[in-house]
């Protein structure tokens, strides 16, 4: 790995919940599991500190539970405990492929994970142990995505690496527009203006602000991560100084 080509010794990996499951479905798929372990352990080997922060909507979405009539304060609990399942699912799949993980929860349940604490998650990251962080920020009305960005700003990471079922950020919608393209890099506030969804406006302002930049990226494509490190041009780079281009 050039240090040029991938700049960065310490970063977020966001994980969709649904990079989870097998496209159309929903629970855990452990193969998709151990294959998310795998490529973390090729990112891990390459010397870079890793901290995760996982969605839970494989196993439940507030937003859409809310929908249904629960009230969402309630709705968004349930998703944080969807997320603290994952994070267990995780940690399993990594250490049985020899990676040392700690998980923090932002909401206390001893028995099953340590309670997010920053300055243990930092001594662990200095330790080479992956920090996986459940429950996202323990509160309700944030999304995983904002735990991601408050995450990496709190314990200091380069860079939010976000792993997605789609290879960047278009224009539009590439499902519904056969001439949809792709950026190579967008500034945030190019992304916030055209109201682009790539994360929601409170995770993508908090990333502006804090000048952290966010690459979007496929994780479904077994290479991609190793790619990304290897500075091979991979999804999309969002940053407070990016130039508009397409890829
Ligand atoms: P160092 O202090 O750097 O040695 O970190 P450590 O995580 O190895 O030490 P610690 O004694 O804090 O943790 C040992 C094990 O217990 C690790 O697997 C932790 O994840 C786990 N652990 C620590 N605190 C808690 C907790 O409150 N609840 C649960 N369930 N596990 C915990």
């Amino acid at each position: 790995m050039s240090p040029a080509a991938f700049p960065y010794q310490k970063v977020l990996l966001k994980l969709s919940g649904e990079s989870f499951t097998v496209p159309g479905t929903t629970g855990i798929d452990y193969e998709r599991v151990a294959a998310i372990a795998e490529q973390v352990k090729v990112c891990h080997k390459a010397g870079i500190r890793i901290a995760v922060v996982i969605g839970g909507g494989n196993i439940l979405r507030g937003q859409s539970v809310a929908d249904l009539g629960m009230e969402r304060a309630t709705a968004d609990y349930m998703g944080m405990l969807a997320t603290v399942i994952n994070a267990l699912a995780l940690q399993e799949a990594c250490e049985k492929i020899g990676l040392i993980t700690r998980v923090q929860s932002a909401i206390e349940m001893k028995n099953i994970a340590e309670a997010y604490i920053r300055r243990k998650a930092l001594r662990h990251l200095e330790k080479n142990r992956i920090v996986i962080f459940a429950a996202g920020t323990g509160n309700p009305y944030f999304t995983t995505d904002t735990t991601a960005s408050l995450r990496a700003i709190e314990v200091g990471c380069e860079v939010i690496l976000k792993a997605t079922k789609v290879d960047g950020v278009y224009d539009k919608d590439p499902k519904k527009n056969a001439d949809a393209r792709r950026f190579k890099e967008i500034s945030f506030m190019d992304a916030i203006q055209r109201g682009l969804k790539v994360m929601d406006t409170t995770a993508l302002t908090l990333c502006m602000e804090n000048s952290m930049p966010v690459i979007v990226f496929d994780i479904f494509e077994p290479d991609n991560l190793k790619k990304l490190i290897d500075g091979v041009p991979t999804g999309t780079m969002i940053s407070s100084t990016s130039e508009l281009s397409y890829a």
